[in-house]
């Protein structure tokens, strides 16, 4: 660096901090060290000197509307930056790495889960069109969100310097336009399961047997469950409060400064908004691998619609019973007994 650079850095540092304490003295908010003495040299303070001197929110005055640029330093701007930059980034690290390495582990020790009593080669119909449409609205939007999400919140730091600048900014401007938009029908697909399913995922004693026995995933016993077992509630109530908190956030966040005023408000809806994702994309990836490489007979429940009988029996017992009773809204497969696989 040249002497003259130099001279101007120290020129401007100088300039700036004489500005901002011209600002922040009259009419300011006091900072939390107004009494410490007044760096007596000015001109020579560095950034970092400038920074301890001002703490607390440090306001100006201001003729525009608009009050909120009127703040020049607000401290708690900092810490919200180190948890975007460091916090968050291990929680994604544990939630989500933790999580697929469990699933590994699960697979590797337990294997796919089996029909015990084999298929049985007669089916039970278990969801109809408008539940399987409406799983499917939420999951295909949830899984974009996520990874348009995990984007925004580690792509620069994964992703830039795997695909380029230029791959990455299309990849980017196009992720964000699909989180914004598809946040729309991944609402409606929460509110939609919470009207068709909140009925069979009230907690009852059936769930605590459910859990007192492993859920049937550690051993090998089949617990009774209505149409839902205790996990599937599990991830019932998980999908409504967790995804309806990351769509309120993310509505908070997509108009800015509407439903909340404060830029810590601002600040708050972002952290909670990329804790909560983060979480449920670790329950999800649970709930993905259950559905389909973790348990024989699974998919077809989301896929056709149709799962062999004795799945249902030994999953689902006390649910097959009612509808061979014909007690639920559901077709009984013809010939078909009560609990107990074939
Ligand atoms: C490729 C992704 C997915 C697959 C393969 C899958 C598979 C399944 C299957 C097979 C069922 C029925 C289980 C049964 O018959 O008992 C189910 C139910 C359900 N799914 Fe998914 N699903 C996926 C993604 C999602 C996502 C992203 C969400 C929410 C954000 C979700 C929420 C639910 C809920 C709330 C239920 C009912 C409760 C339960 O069975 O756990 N699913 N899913």
């Amino acid at each position: 660096m040249t002497g003259l650079t130099r001279t101007l850095r120290r020129a401007f540092a100088g300039t700036m901090l004489a500005l901002a304490l011209a600002i922040a003295a009259p009419g300011a908010t006091t900072p939390a060290h107004a009494q410490a003495p007044a760096p007596s040299a000015p001109a020579q303070a560095s950034e970092q000197m400038l920074f301890n001197y001002l703490q607390g929110d440090v306001r100006g005055r201001i003729t525009i509307p608009d009050q909120r640029a009127a703040t020049l330093i607000q401290p708690e701007g900092r810490e919200f930056q180190h948890f975007w930059r460091t916090t968050l980034k291990w929680i994604g690290a544990i939630a989500v790495g933790g999580m697929l390495v469990v699933l590994v582990l699960f697979y590797a020790m337990r294997g796919k889960i089996r029909i015990d009593g084999g298929p049985s080669g007669r089916t039970i119909e278990r969801f109809n069109g408008f539940e399987r449409f409406v799983h499917w609205l939420t999951a295909t939007t949830f899984i974009v969100l996520g990874i348009t999400g995990l984007n925004i919140s580690f792509g620069r730091e994964l992703l830039l310097p795997l695909m380029g600048p230029e791959a990455f900014t299309t990849w980017s401007q196009w992720g964000k336009l699909a989180h914004n938009f598809l946040a729309f029908p991944f609402t409606l697909g929460i509110l939609l399961m919470l009207v068709i399913w909140i009925r069979d995922n009230i907690p009852g004693a059936t769930d605590v047997r459910w859990f007192a026995e492993g859920g049937g995933l550690i051993g090998h016993g089949h617990p009774p469950a209505r149409r839902f077992n205790a996990g599937q509630k599990i991830i019932f109530w998980s999908v409504v409060l967790g995804g309806g908190a990351i769509a309120v956030t993310g509505f908070i966040l997509m108009f800015p400064f509407q439903f909340v005023t404060t830029m810590s408000g601002m600040q708050l809806a972002t952290q909670l908004h990329g804790v909560i994702a983060l979480v449920m994309i670790a329950i999800i990836l649970a709930h993905i691998y259950i559905g389909s490489l973790g348990m024989e007979g699974a998919f077809d429940a989301m896929g056709s619609g149709q799962v062999d009988l004795n799945w249902a029996k030994e999953h689902h017992s006390l649910w097959v019973e009612e509808v061979m009773a014909g007690s639920r809204d559901a077709r009984a497969p013809t010939g078909a007994r009560g609990a107990g696989a074939d």
